[in-house]
């Protein structure tokens, strides 16, 4: 597949010259306490939001990182886990984890708490993860699954399944697109690689997650990333791309289809102090219960006047039940 090549060629560059403009956004970056991010590190920052979070990474888990980039967000990780091979770092470009590696000698004469072998870096390929099955807790991959097409995405998900434990977390980051993109932007290979015209519409990214498998799946923020606009793009409708941030839990999946979490929440007002669904819902009087959209949907079809559903913040962090 040449825009595989076109991916490598554009991100062996990246590592050999870190190009502040790619790819990255100007959300704030994570500096937790006694950690020092090198600036090398920010620079080549060529994510588009953060798949660190703390609540994954609870009972000493492993970590993989698939994509390494600069190192920043596997420097994050380890801050949590501070282990030896706590983190495993994969990327299919050898100037990239040669870039990562440095970066991370410089990480370790800025932090304190850090040892290089908290990271253990590996040369390997998203679409063949040299991992074992169920192996690993929480998996993640910032701006890399939005480049591949169909057939590859289906594959680089099916992967992060397979070396996830049962209820392992899958935590990623990519920009996501409402409106169709033409085949022009499509295939350009170049843009693509940019991370600018891969991008899928939100449901249908999330379906790629569901189709694997995946259970539970959370959207946990949902940002502006970037125009694409006529005279500077092949486009002749000013093109507007989001980035989210998702987590796929491997879950089993519920008989009666997957519990995606978008922010929702239902509010029960009526005179009792409850509303028992039956279902294992219950909502407390005039207290919000974060519910997924499949429990969403089932308790507007009860057509009650006395439930509230919100709209969906597609910022999601936790609790509730679905
Ligand atoms: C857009 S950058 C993101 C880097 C990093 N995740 C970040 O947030 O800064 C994509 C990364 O994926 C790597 N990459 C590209 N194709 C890959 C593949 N097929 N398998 C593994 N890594 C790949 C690139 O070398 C680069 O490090």
């Amino acid at each position: 597949m040449s825009y595989l090549n076109t991916t490598k060629d554009l991100y062996r560059e990246a590592a050999l010259t870190p190009d502040v403009g790619l790819c990255c956004t100007t959300n704030p970056v994570w500096e937790l306490p006694g950690l020092k991010i090198p600036k090398i590190m920010q620079e080549m920052n060529y994510g588009c939001g953060s798949t660190v979070n703390a609540r994954d990474l609870v009972n000493n888990p492993k970590i993989l990182y698939v994509g390494v980039g600069g190192g920043m967000e596997l420097l994050q990780f380890a801050y949590f886990s501070r282990q030896k091979g706590g983190v495993t770092g994969v990327d299919v470009v050898d100037e990239m984890l040669e870039a990562s590696r440095r970066n991370f000698k410089e990480a370790e004469a800025q932090n304190p708490w850090f040892s290089r072998d908290f990271v253990d870096l590996k040369k390997g390929d998203a679409l063949n993860l040299p991992l074992e099955d169920a192996s690993v807790d929480v998996a993640a991959q910032n701006c890399l699954f939005n480049i591949f097409k169909e057939k590859e995405l289906r594959q680089a998900i099916a992967e992060m399944y397979r070396v996830l434990k049962p209820h392992g977390r899958l935590v990623m980051s990519d920009p996501v697109c409402e409106q169709e993109m033409n085949t022009t932007l499509r295939e350009d290979e170049r843009l693509r690689a940019l991370c600018l015209s891969g991008s899928l519409p939100l449901q249908e990214y999330i379906k790629m997650l569901t189709d694997a498998g995946f259970g539970t799946i959370e959207i946990r923020a949902k940002r502006p990333y970037r125009v694409l606009a006529p005279g500077q793009y092949p486009t002749d409708e000013l093109i507007y791309i989001e980035s989210v941030e998702v987590c796929a839990i491997k879950d089993p999946m519920p008989e009666d289809g997957p519990c995606v979490f978008t922010g929702k929440a239902a509010i029960y007002f009526g005179d009792d102090e409850y509303f028992d669904d039956g279902q294992g819902h219950v909502l407390l009087q005039n207290q919000p219960l974060a519910v997924c959209d499949k429990t969403a949907a089932a308790l507007e079809a009860l057509g009650r006047k006395d439930i509230f559903i919100s709209p969906s913040t597609y910022h999601y962090d936790g609790g509730g039940c679905c």
